[in-house]
């Protein structure tokens, strides 16, 4: 587990624009200086991940925020006394103080304030925003354990071990707009909960186009194996008995090589913590293919269906 010192060691990798990956409640991020553009690049470099792809910014405390956008509106203040600290990114108008890099050069920056008294130590400590995408290569599955970064990751300047992280899958982003919020990546913050503060109002079709969203991205979270879910006739050449199943019920477990069973009692919530690490428990395990039962999509169902639709998406079609 970590202690101030490690802490304080990182905060100091931050401030002189070198990478630490640090744990969240959603999943590990790999954290630079938001403000320090050089810095920031080295985050792309090490993920190998398209400088096309915006990166969210983290803050400590709302005294943070207006350094980072000059939007002024009540909503924001609603939504970060309801939900941070906690797993909701806000899309808003960034400063001129944000470096373009952080955000692709979109007008726009993420922002969210983490859950986890690690990640909020270290960004006091360090001084300044973090900004910080999962600490995964590029495409491949989040980690929601320190051990995970390592695999992906291990010439990261410094990495603070958190144990496993409590929620397990990325936060939600929501955008807004003047008649309403929408939702740009589904997580276990809901589009029901948010909406007992504000509206949804979805933008037309046209409209949406000219947004970056992780949306866009149809295959991500991808794993090294060929991954099936079973809403789908699966291929000829699929076989149980070399194949690993990602479990919700339990039924059906049968005849697999292995099950991975995400929750006793059918809990969504349970679900998502569990997910990725299972899923990379099977990439070491010595199958051939891994298969996924779906989950029914409603409230958090509807984020957990969207990851497993992602990383079965190569092989979908
Ligand atoms: O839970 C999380 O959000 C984790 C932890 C580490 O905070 N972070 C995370 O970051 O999932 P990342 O980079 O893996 O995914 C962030 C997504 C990107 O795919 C990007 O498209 C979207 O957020 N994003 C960031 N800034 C955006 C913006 N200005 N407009 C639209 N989408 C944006
Ligand atoms: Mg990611």
């Amino acid at each position: 587990m970590t202690t101030q010192e490690q802490i304080i060691i990182a905060a100091k990798h931050i401030q002189e624009g070198r990478l630490v990956a640090f744990p969240t409640e959603t999943v590990y991020g790999l954290g630079a200086n938001a403000l320090d553009p050089i810095a920031v690049a080295k985050i792309f470099e090490l993920k190998e991940r398209p400088t096309f792809d915006p990166l969210i910014v983290h803050i400590a405390s709302i005294e943070d925020l207006p350094q980072l956008t000059s939007f002024k509106d009540n909503r924001v203040t609603l939504l970060a006394d309801k939900f941070w600290p906690g797993p909701l990114t806000i899309i808003l108008p960034k400063s001129d103080l944000v470096p373009d890099i952080v955000t692709s050069g979109l007008e726009t920056v993420g922002i969210r304030m983490p859950d986890n008294p690690i990640a909020l130590e270290l960004i006091r400590q360090s001084g300044c925003p973090i900004a910080a995408p999962s600490a995964n290569k590029f495409g491949q599955v989040s980690p929601t354990k320190a051990k995970h970064v390592r695999k992906q990751l291990p010439d990261v300047d410094y990495l603070l071990d958190g144990g496993s992280t409590k929620v397990g899958i990325e936060s939600t982003i929501i955008s807004l707009n003047e008649k309403g919020f929408e939702i740009l990546r589904h997580g276990v913050i809901t589009r029901e909960e948010i909406e007992q503060l504000i509206p949804y109002f979805s933008l037309d079709e046209n409209n949406k186009k000219n947004i970056v969203s992780p949306g866009m991205l149809k295959s991500h979270y991808s794993p090294n194996k060929p991954m099936y879910i079973l809403d789908k006739k699966l291929p000829e050449h699929f076989d149980k008995a070399k194949a690993g199943l990602l479990s919700f019920t339990g039924n059906d477990c049968a005849d697999y090589k292995i099950v991975e069973l995400l929750t006793d009692n059918k809990d969504l919530r349970t679900c998502a913590v569990n997910l990725f690490a299972a899923i990379h428990r099977l990439e070491e395990a010595d199958i051939e293919y891994i298969a996924a039962e779906p989950v029914p999509e409603m409230g958090i169902g509807i984020a957990i269906m969207d990851k497993l639709r992602k990383a079965a998406y190569r092989y979908s079609n």
